[in-house]
């Protein structure tokens, strides 16, 4: 089997492969970079970049820096396709996704919250809008409104089913009967979907899945579905490239399947990570002291949120793991080892050519 590439506008990337986004600096210049240079799309994270211990005025121009940095560093390690992602949710989004299209990023990829004023953002038809979304319903409500107000329509649409990693649009109770919103039964409603819009612009809107993708073998079962590529997080966690903690890899490598639970998130939205101290620390507390000068988030709510994501995460990132959160997909038990994404990469294709 030939590999099919990833069209994504003029955008052609030499693999079907996006490593998906990961906050709190999960998903960096350097893993994006190499995911590059192996011919997929490698997204940097534009979340929790910001300097947390800094005073509230700085945290916008610390996120901004960080991310200029992170662009600039994975640009001067490869040529090939980067991608930035974005939270709708972040308090300083306008600026982070300006910032990006100003050092030449070429693919934003919007989740977290409904775009619906990122076309008026971006004033330049050869950035590519990539919406996540979780239901045909979504994908209906953003495709409608962008041709409503703005006359265009999405470069890619990034459906997220319910075994994905990090923040979930799905409620948890839908979250207890995954096989109800699994990708192989969305995925055709929102091939349907899109279709009108497709006719109307005359071009195809790639459809990249994403959610517990594993193994080459899952990644040939949504081509032939119809998906145009899948986005991956968490086999890219336990990358030598990966710039997260060696206590963070560990915890996958660690996880039993039982160990990977939903939790409630102050972003309002559930979330998938390991149940650690943590987790266990704050069921106990019930709420942990939040210290939040800058408010990072516009839809956590500080006096009643139970702890703070931004600096649970990056706990994480950092290796104190007692005290973070570790977000990870339904699939990270099966995780044994680590290796490089050029190993990774490799297998993937290779099973996905067998299969
Ligand atoms: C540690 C971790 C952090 C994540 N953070 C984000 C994020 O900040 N924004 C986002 O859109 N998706 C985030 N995701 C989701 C991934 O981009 C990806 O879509 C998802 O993990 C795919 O499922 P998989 O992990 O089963 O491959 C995160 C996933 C993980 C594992």
């Amino acid at each position: 089997m030939k590999i099919p590439k990833l069209q994504i506008g003029s955008i052609s990337a030499s693999i079907p492969i996006v490593q998906g986004g990961m906050g709190v600096r999960v998903s960096l210049s350097s893993l994006a970079a190499s995911v590059a240079n192996l011919g997929g799309i490698g997204t940097i994270s534009s979340v929790g970049l910001g300097d947390i211990k800094v005073s509230a005025n700085n945290y916008e121009e610390t996120s901004r820096e960080a991310l200029i940095k992170e662009i600039r560093k994975a640009k001067s390690m490869t040529d090939g396709h980067l991608a930035v992602n974005f939270m709708g949710v972040l308090s300083n989004i306008e600026d982070l996704v300006k910032t990006s299209v100003k050092e030449g990023i070429k693919i934003i990829v919007f989740g977290a919250g409904l775009p619906t004023k990122l076309p008026a953002l971006v004033n330049d038809p050869s950035v590519n809008l990539l919406p996540i979304i979780s239901s045909a319903r979504v994908a209906e409500f953003i495709l409608r409104i962008w041709d409503k107000l703005y006359k265009r329509t999405a470069d890619g649409l990034i459906l997220e089913g319910p075994l994905a990693g990090g923040h979930l649009g799905f409620s948890v109770e839908q979250l207890k009967h995954v096989e109800d919103n699994s990708l192989e039964k969305l995925l055709p409603e929102i091939l349907e979907t899109i279709k009108p819009y497709e006719d109307k612009y005359g071009k195809k809107i790639p459809i990249i899945t994403a959610g517990g993708i594993y193994n080459g073998k899952d990644i040939a079962r949504m081509l032939s579905m119809g998906a145009s590529g899948v986005q991956m997080g968490t086999r890219f966690v336990c990358t030598k490239e990966c710039g997260v903690s060696q206590k963070f890899k560990q915890a996958y490598i660690d996880a039993k399947e039982e160990d990977i639970v939903i939790i409630k998130s102050p972003v309002g939205m559930p979330g998938r990570a390991i149940n650690n101290r943590f987790l266990k620390d704050l069921e106990i507390k019930g709420k942990l002291k939040i210290n939040c000068p800058y408010r990072c988030l516009t839809a956590c709510k500080v006096s009643s949120a139970r702890y703070c994501i931004a600096l649970a995460l990056l706990n994480s990132y950092f290796g104190d793991l007692d005290h973070g959160l570790v977000f990870c997909g339904q699939n990270a038990h099966r995780i044994d080892k680590i290796i490089t994404v050029k190993e990774l990469i490799s297998e993937l294709l290779n099973e996905l050519k067998e299969a």
